[in-house]
């Protein structure tokens, strides 16, 4: 290359990485994540954090330890183990010079008596009956308002939730002298929980059973907020849940929002958080201080399972709350679990684990630290619901002439069951018109008004084609919004139930029968399961070129996986393409429609088997098999070796 060349070429790749500067804003432009130094000895699979009066880490950890963390912003920072011998503390408190942390079967104080940074005292302040399943996880403890303590406790896993001890599936408040009060029950896999400025108290859920998908709720003493198991024990001393175990009734086809206008004391949720498209396994609670940018008093919910952090707005309509969600930051080492602002600058910092429950960040524990350049993000800041649509308000003026323009963006509306299976699968969705638009003088805020609204429903809003006045797209451009109520209710709005239905074409990529040509003839069979850790038991499997192969895949697994057989070097191709199905995967049994797929099963539930049939390609080579529900494909994959043909 000549010096001539050198500089054009040069001045090529500048316009270039200009203009993606402007088409193609990145999150870490705004908010960078930075590892915080862990000792190689040390196991940090981060359980709790709480920052001390001195401006220490105390971190809670799955293998039973508390450490400080002395200089957490020093790049080597000082560790000293505090306490250690606990069991499992899924969350950790500091208050008036104590740490307090629960452990699977207690709520215990931590006290240093002397000042030397080790617990001297360990002080049961309740305690509780385990029965031994592992399932049983004890989160919490956080401070109320009024001194109590708040804590959940996990359902046991036995293919289903299930309260096998007394307050499974329960948040309870405790007193600091050990007065345990009953608050709500209906909970399943409770991780995160918080209390916002108005004092009021949110839990977020996992999809599981009776769980269509990931959730927040609101929740007030006595509410059951949809997993029946807990019910067990709401006829005990001091329950102010009204609802029995009987009264749960899922054969009616029912959303959550729908049982809860039937059935007193259930409580729909004021977010959902669309399984897949925002996270798969919601954790903890947090919220955005004044500086940490222009989300000020919005929430910040992790995403144990996506490596990710969401955030939300909330609003209370007719003394309700809803409101929406968006992507704000993904990227993370592991899964994250916690959430804690620095109360001494702009920081916040994100405790990860994914031992046996894996996520996208391939690390097995890390601890990351979260600070904001200092720059506006160009994001939709809020959406807030309006008599006769949506009102968006954004970070930056909008340029009008494309805010004004109906194809910019795009409304759907869906639901989802409510019932003991796991999960469910996308409702009822419709596309909704927008039939007027306005844009605000400062270009700060569109209004979009809608043909039709569905209460109960979420909303899925995009605003792809807004520009700032720069020109630069949106960093995230759809939230989801979840409409429990509607202010000044409109009287000739009906729910429709005009089901819109995915139709899966029948694939010769899925035969489930042996074919008739085979003349009873396989050549081979392969059974296949999974194993802890988004993994499948086997990651090598050798077949003949051309060989007549029934595979049956036994999802052992308490989340739902498919099998695909992958053409040669395409399951990073296939993964992604499963991925951005979107709202249409689960109807697609997340198998993208590409050449690449060989074969494949269809996404079976939890405990479900099916065997498929096909003919081995006949090219030898390495043929990859992946599960492409999203979040797995990275880590759930393995090899199916294709030999020749032995010559005769
Ligand atoms: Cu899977």
């Amino acid at each position: 290359m000549n010096i001539s060349t050198t500089i054009l070429f040069t001045l090529i790749i500048s316009f270039i990485s200009y203009n993606c500067a402007i088409s193609q804003p990145n999150e870490s432009d705004y908010y960078q994540i930075n590892q915080i130094y862990i000792p190689k000895e040390i196991s940090l699979e981060v359980g709790g954090l709480a920052f001390n009066d001195k401006g220490s880490l105390g971190v809670s950890t799955r293998r039973g330890e508390v450490w400080l963390i002395l200089n957490p912003e020093n790049t080597k920072s000082e560790y000293i183990r505090f306490a250690h011998g606990l069991h499992e503390p899924l969350g950790l408190l500091y208050h008036e010079g104590s740490f307090f942390c629960n452990q699977r079967g207690e709520l215990t104080q931590l006290i240093d008596e002397d000042g030397d940074n080790q617990a001297d005292i360990y002080k049961t302040i309740t305690k509780w009956n385990l029965n031994g399943n592992y399932h049983e996880y004890s989160y919490g403890p956080i401070l109320l308002p009024d001194g109590q303590m708040l804590v959940t406790l996990n359902l046991g896993w036995i293919g289903y939730g299930d309260s096998g001890s007394k307050w499974r599936g329960w948040m309870l408040k405790v007193s600091q002298d050990g007065k345990v009060t009953p608050y709500a029950t209906g909970l399943r896999s409770p991780a995160g929980f918080g209390v916002n400025a108005e004092g009021d108290i949110f839990y977020t859920e996992n999809q599981g059973d009776w769980v269509g998908s990931g959730r927040m709720t609101h929740l007030e003493s006595g509410d059951f907020a949809g997993n029946p198991a807990g019910l067990r024990w709401s006829a005990e001393m001091g329950s102010p849940v009204k609802l029995k175990f009987g009264d749960i009734d899922d054969t009616k086809n029912l959303s959550l929002y729908e049982n809860q206008n039937e059935l007193e004391g259930v409580k729909a949720p004021s977010i959902w958080f669309p399984h897949t498209l925002m996270g798969i396994s919601t954790s903890d609670i947090n919220f955005f201080s004044k500086k940490m940018g222009p989300f000020e008093g919005q929430m910040m919910v992790g995403d144990q399972g996506h490596s990710k952090i969401m955030r939300v707005f909330q609003e209370k309509i007719n003394g309700v709350y809803q409101g929406v969600c968006f992507p704000f930051i993904e990227g993370f080492a592991s899964g994250v679990l916690r959430i804690i602002n620095n109360p001494n600058n702009d920081a916040f910092y994100v405790g990860q684990t994914n031992r046996g429950w894996g996520s996208t960040g391939q690390s097995s524990y890390a601890l990351e630290r979260v600070s904001w350049t200092g720059k506006i993000p160009f994001e939709i800041k809020t959406i807030k619901v309006h008599p006769e649509g949506f009102l968006l308000e954004f970070t930056q003026p909008v340029e009008k002439s494309v805010a004004k323009i109906i194809s910019s963006y795009e409304i759907t509306d869906f639901t989802y069951l409510y019932h003991h299976f796991y999960g469910s699968d996308v409702q009822n969705k419709e596309s909704r018109n927008i039939t007027d638009i306005s844009v605000s003088e400062d270009g700060l805020n569109v209004l979009l008004k809608i043909d039709q609204f569905r209460k109960g429903y979420i909303y899925e809003i995009k605003a792809t084609g807004i520009l700032n006045k720069s020109g630069q797209p949106l960093l995230h451009d759809f939230g989801y919004y979840t409409l429990n109520e509607i202010p000044e209710r409109k009287s000739n709005f009906t729910a429709k139930n005009t089901a819109t239905s995915i139709t899966k074409k029948v694939s010769v990529k899925h035969i489930t029968v042996e074919p008739e040509t085979w003349l009873n003839q396989i050549d081979v069979n392969i059974e296949i399961g999974t194993a802890p850790g988004l993994k499948f038991d086997q990651s090598s499997i050798t077949v003949v070129a051309g060989s007549k192969v029934k595979l049956t895949f036994n999802n052992n697994d308490d989340m739902p996986h498919n099998f695909l057989l992958i053409a040669q070097n395409k399951e990073d191709e296939v993964g992604i393409a499963a991925t951005k199905l979107g709202l249409n995967g689960a109807a697609l049994d997340y198998v993208p429609e590409t050449e690449a797929v060989i074969a494949h099963t269809n996404l079976l539930a939890p405990h479900e088997i099916e065997s498929i049939y096909f003919t081995a390609p006949d090219v030898p080579g390495p043929y990859p098999f992946l599960c492409t529900f999203p979040g797995h494909y990275l880590t759930m994959r393995g090899v199916l070796t294709v030999t020749p043909k032995s010559v005769l």
